[in-house]
C-alpha cells in the first residue's frame, strides 16, 4: 500500500509550538531527555570504568576504558541500521520509539545499582539497542510533520537539533555533579529517571500532537518474507549465542578482541552499504553519480567525528588528570567539560542559521563546508600541542580546553547539520528510509576507528598524538577543498 504522506499530515495539528506543529514540542522533549540520559551517563562513565574500586569505580586500565567508550559509541550509532529497518518493515516509527525508550531507561537502571563489569555490559547492550531503534525514528518523524515544500521544515530540524544539544548541555551539570560528588550509581539513576520522564511525557502528548505520523509501516514485509526473516534471525541468534558462550567460556573473547572485531565492522558495514546502494537496480544513473560524490564527504565526516567524539574520551581524561580544576576557591568537576560542546551549539546554531540565510545562494557548497569543518577539528587538536609543550608536566589551564572545544564545535556547525541534510538529498530514493542511519554510520565508523586510535594516547605520547591527528585531518580538509568543484559537479544539481 502506497502511504499518502499528505493525508497523514492533515491529521497533525500544524500550529501550537512557536509557529511549528505542536508535535515538534513532543519530539523536542523526548530528544532532550534521551540525549540528557545518554550524555549524562557518558560524562561519568569513563571515570566509573577506570577509577579505582576504592573510589567507586571498576578499576580497569585507562587505555581499555577509553577504548570501551569508543566502541560503545560506535555500536550506538551502528545499531541505528536496525532501528530504521524495524520501523520501515515491521513496527512503524511510533511503536519503535517507545520500545527504544524503554530499553534505554532499563540500560541506565542496570548501572543504578552497585555492580561489576557484567552489569556494565548489560547496560551497554540495552542502551545500544534502545538508542539504535529510537534515534533514527525520532528524526524521521520530525520530517513527517511537514510537507516537502513547507518552508518551516529546515527550521523544524534545527529546533529539534537544539533539543538534543540542550539535553547534552544540562546533563553533565546534573548527572556529572551528582555522580562525581555522591556516587556514580546515583548519577546513572538520574539518567534513568530523565529517560523515564521523557518517555512518559512522549506517550501522554504524542496521541494528541502527532496525529497518524509514524503509525504506518512504510514497507511491510510480506508473509513469505516473514517466515524467511524469522528463520534467518533465529538461526543467526543461535549461532551468535553459541559463539559467544563458547568464546567466553574458553577465554577466547577478550575485551580487546571484541573491540577489534567492531573496529573492522566499522569499515566493512559502510562499504557494503555503498556497494549495495550503488549496484541496486533501483538506483538511477544520476543517483549513482550522487553516491560517488557522497563517498569523499563520508570519509571527511569520519575524520571529523573521530576528533569530535574524542571530546568525551581523550579530553575527558585530560580534564580529569591534567587540568587545573579550581578557579580561586571554586572547584570545577571534570565532567562539566562535557557541557562545553553542546553549550556552543545551542548558542551558535541560531547564528549559523542566520548566516546561511543571509548568504543565500552565495554560501559555500556542501564539500567546502565539510572541508572547513574538518580543518577546524584538526586545528582543535593542534591547539592542544601548545599547552602540553609549554606546561612541562604541570596542570594546564581549563581555557585551553574551552578554546579547543570552540574550534571543533565551530567545525561541527559547518559539517553536522549540512551533512544530515546532504545525506537525505544524495541517498538514492529507494533507500530513503535508511538515510539517517547512513549518516549516523559516519559517526559509528569514526568511533570504531577511535577504539584503536585512543590506545595510542598517553601522557607521554600526547604531543605527537595531537600533532599527527591534527595534521592528517587538516590534510583531508585541504584535499577535499581541491576536489570540491569536481565533487560538486558529481552532485548533479544539489548544492
Ligand atoms: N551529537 C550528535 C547527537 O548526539 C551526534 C549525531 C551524529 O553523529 N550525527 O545527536
Ligand atoms: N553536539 C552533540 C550533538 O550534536 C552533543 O548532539
Amino acid at each position: 500500500m502506497e502511504t499518502d504522506k499528505e493525508s497523514i499530515i492533515k491529521t497533525i495539528p500544524q500550529k501550537g509550538f512557536f509557529g511549528h506543529p505542536k508535535g515538534l514540542a513532543t519530539l523536542f522533549s523526548i530528544e532532550f531527555w534521551e540525549r540528557f540520559s545518554y550524555y549524562g551517563m557518558r560524562a561519568v562513565l569513563l571515570y566509573y570504568i577506570y577509577y579505582e574500586t576504592t573510589k567507586g569505580g571498576l578499576g580497569l586500565d585507562k587505555a581499555t576504558a577509553t577504548s570501551i567508550m569508543s566502541i560503545y559509541g560506535s555500536l550506538v550509532y551502528m545499531s541505528t541500521i536496525a532501528g530504521g529497518w524495524l520501523a520501515d518493515r515491521i513496527l512503524g516509527s511510533r511503536s519503535t520509539i517507545i520500545m527504544g525508550g524503554v530499553l534505554i531507561a532499563l540500560g541506565h537502571v542496570a548501572l543504578s545499582f552497585p555492580g561489576s563489569v557484567p552489569a556494565l555490559f548489560i547496560s551497554m547492550a540495552l542502551i545500544i539497542l534502545g538508542s539504535g531503534i529510537l534515534k533514527p525514528n525520532l528524526s524521521s518523524i520530525v520530517g513527517d510533520l511537514y510537507t516537502k515544500e513547507d518552508y518551516r521544515r529546515d527550521a523544524g530540524f534545527s529546533i529539534f537539533y537544539t533539543g538534543a544539544n540542550a539535553g547534552a548541555l544540562i546533563a553533565p551539570l546534573v548527572v556529572g555533579t551528582i555522580g562525581q560528588t555522591y556516587n556514580f550509581h546515583l548519577g546513572f539513576s538520574i539518567a534513568a529517571i530523565g529517560m523515564f520522564i521523557g518517555l512518559i511525557w512522549y506517550i501522554i502528548t504524542s496521541k494528541k500532537t502527532l496525529g497518524q505520523a509514524g503509525r504506518y509501516v512504510p514497507n511491510p514485509i510480506g508473509k513469505e518474507e516473514k517466515t524467511k526473516i524469522i528463520k534467518g534471525f533465529s538461526i543467526g541468534a543461535i549461532i551468535l549465542a553459541v559463539i559467544l558462550v563458547y568464546s567466553i567460556a574458553t577465554g577466547l573473547l577478550t575485551i580487546n578482541r571484541f573491540t577489534f572485531v567492531v573496529s573492522i565492522l566499522g569499515i566493512v558495514i559502510p562499504t557494503i552499504y555503498f556497494l549495495v546502494m550503488y549496484n541496486s537496480k533501483k538506483t538511477t544513473k544520476v543517483e549513482k553519480s550522487r553516491l560517488l560524490a557522497y563517498i569523499p564527504l563520508f570519509i571527511t565526516a569520519i575524520a571529523f567525528w573521530s576528533i569530535q567524539e574524542q571530546g568525551s574520551t581523550i579530553f575527558a581524561r585530560i580534564a580529569d588528570e591534567q587540568t587545573q580544576l579550581s578557579i580561586g576557591s571554586f572547584a570545577i568537576k571534570s565532567s562539566w567539560f562535557q557541557s562545553i560542546n553542546p553549550f556552543y551549539i545551542v548558542f551558535l546554531a541560531p547564528l549559523f542559521a542566520v548566516m546561511w540565510t543571509k548568504w543565500g545562494k552565495k554560501q559555500p557548497s556542501t564539500p567546502v563546508k565539510f572541508s572547513i569543518g574538518v580543518i577546524l577539528a584538526g586545528a582543535s587538536f593542534l591547539l592542544m600541542v601548545i599547552p602540553f609543550s609549554a606546561s612541562g608536566g604541570s596542570a594546564i589551564s581549563p581555557i585551553w580546553l574551552v578554546f579547543s572545544f570552540l574550534l571543533v564545535t565551530l567545525g561541527e556547525l559547518f559539517l553536522s547539520p549540512v551533512g544530515a541534510s546532504a545525506t537525505t538529498k544524495l541517498a538514492p530514493a529507494a533507500f530513503a528510509s535508511q538515510t539517517m542511519s547512513v549518516w549516523y554510520l559516519s559517526n559509528a565508523s569514526a568511533q570504531a576507528i577511535n577504539a584503536q586510535l585512543v590506545k595510542l594516547y598517553s601522557v607521554d605520547t600526547q604531543i605527537i598524538y595531537f600533532t599527527v591527528i591534527g595534521i592528517v585531518s587538516i590534510g583531508i580538509g585541504i584535499l577535499l577543498l581541491f576536489l570540491s568543484k569536481k565533487i560538486h559537479g558529481l552532485m548533479r544539481g544539489i548544492d
